[in-house]
């Protein structure tokens, strides 16, 4: 299909090459987020906290780019938490006690369905999928999350079955099997269904390719599933789809299905390699397919506050992006990733970790942004 170019990193761009391309972007009328926000952006993941989650004990950055140590000025997160605790230890406690007891985040006044994707390998899609999903239902909001990739990595990290046979988003993609068919809840997260994919999905690139209507083949079945709870008196409060890495089919279906995009950037070097591609291809299914998308979201994943790199690829990201990116960050956390292999989120894992204190903040902030207007983001121009 020559519209939706297959993705793959554009070889031989550097961090200064894409930032370069940012800059002479046709439309970036948000450049230059305030420095306030990067204060709070980097407030929200204490060093000395993601350091913890590493065990590392010399939590001060790497002499790691162009400034040396002495040069750079001192952090706001420092000294600061985002709990405003004294220490890790009690923002830690506060969280696990806020978590038993949690208050509900505004409920938006419609569906909101958003496509978690980024044709990079690795950048934490599932990871932030699955851990925003479980904090927002949680926080007592009603969430259908729909695994698309067929690895079933989201399925996988939430327990549900997805072995071959098992009734899965294949089904109601290639079949036209109804999707409430097809979603099981998730024992552990009152609120969160989840459509688990199976390795049938491999397939379904291909056998989508002679379909009829083979993009807007999830977006019926989403349609039909939004419209029963809605009748069943238990409407939906949001839609996350968790795509493949890649830009085939698969995700073209998950970007004609929402409304908005959830780009997360992991913070190193190749972070911003190819997001020209994938920023073409959201543009491509605006102009024929579905003129409501839109960039609302980008997470900044696996932020290791240790480096300057990090710091740096944030502030590129930032920059072009403007109020698209929330200011919440994820840290570089071994707990994230061990969750998925006892089959739970990070939030029933360690509710305490700086993994889990991010994804409830960058999931509060979600839903904040869900009960208000928005202005666009500075990321619907050609790069
Ligand atoms: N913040 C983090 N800190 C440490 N490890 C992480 C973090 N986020 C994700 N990981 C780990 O990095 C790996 C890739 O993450 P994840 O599967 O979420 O990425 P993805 O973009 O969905 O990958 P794919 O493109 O293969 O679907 C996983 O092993 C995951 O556990
Ligand atoms: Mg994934």
């Amino acid at each position: 299909m020559s519209d939706y170019p297959e993705g793959g990193p554009e070889p031989g761009r550097s961090v200064a090459a894409v930032r370069a391309v940012f800059e002479t972007s046709a439309q970036s009328p948000q450049v230059g987020a305030s420095e306030a926000d990067k204060a709070e952006a980097a407030e929200s993941v204490p060093r000395e906290t993601a350091a913890r989650a590493e065990g590392v004990e010399n939590a001060n950055p790497a002499p790691y780019g162009d400034q040396p140590p002495q040069a750079q000025a001192p952090q706001a997160h420092e000294t600061g938490s985002a709990d405003q605790a004294d220490t890790p230890i009690a923002a830690a406690a506060a969280a696990v006690v806020r978590l038993s007891h949690p208050e509900p985040y505004p409920r938006p006044s419609a569906t909101r369905r958003m496509t978690v994707a980024n044709q990079k390998g690795g950048v934490g899609k599932t990871t932030s999928a699955v851990n925003l999903a479980a904090a927002l239902a949680i926080h007592g909001l009603r969430v259908l999350l729909i695994d698309l990739d067929p690895q079933g990595n989201a399925s996988t990290a939430l327990d549900v079955p997805h072995h071959s046979g098992v009734p899965s988003v294949y089904e109601a993609l290639i079949d036209g099997v109804p999707l409430e068919d097809t979603a099981v809840p998730v024992a552990a997260l009152p609120g969160l269904v989840c459509v688990p994919a199976t390795i049938d999905l491999a397939g379904a690139e291909i056998e989508l390719v002679s379909m009829v209507a083979r993009e807007s083949r999830l977006k019926r079945a989403l349609d039909a599933y939004l419209r029963g709870r809605v009748d069943a008196g238990d409407p939906v409060d949001y839609v996350l789809v968790d795509c493949p890495p890649s830009l085939g089919l698969l995700t073209v279906n998950a970007l004609v299905a929402a409304v908005e995009v959830l780009i997360p950037i992991q913070c190193e070097y190749y972070a911003l390699e190819g997001l020209g591609q994938l920023l073409r291809n959201v543009d491509l299914v605006r102009g024929h397919l579905n003129a409501d998308l839109e960039i609302s979201t980008i997470l900044l994943t696996m932020y290791d506050g240790r480096t300057k790199l990090a710091e740096q690829v944030a502030g590129e990201v930032r920059e072009h992006f403007g109020p698209a990116v929330l200011r919440s960050v994820i840290p570089r956390s071994v707990r994230l990733s061990e969750a998925p292999s006892y089959g739970q989120s990070i939030l029933t894992y360690d509710p305490g970790s700086p993994g889990a204190l991010s994804y409830v903040d960058a999931a509060r902030e979600l839903a904040d942004r869900g009960a208000e207007p928005q202005p666009r983001s500075g990321a619907e121009g050609e790069l």
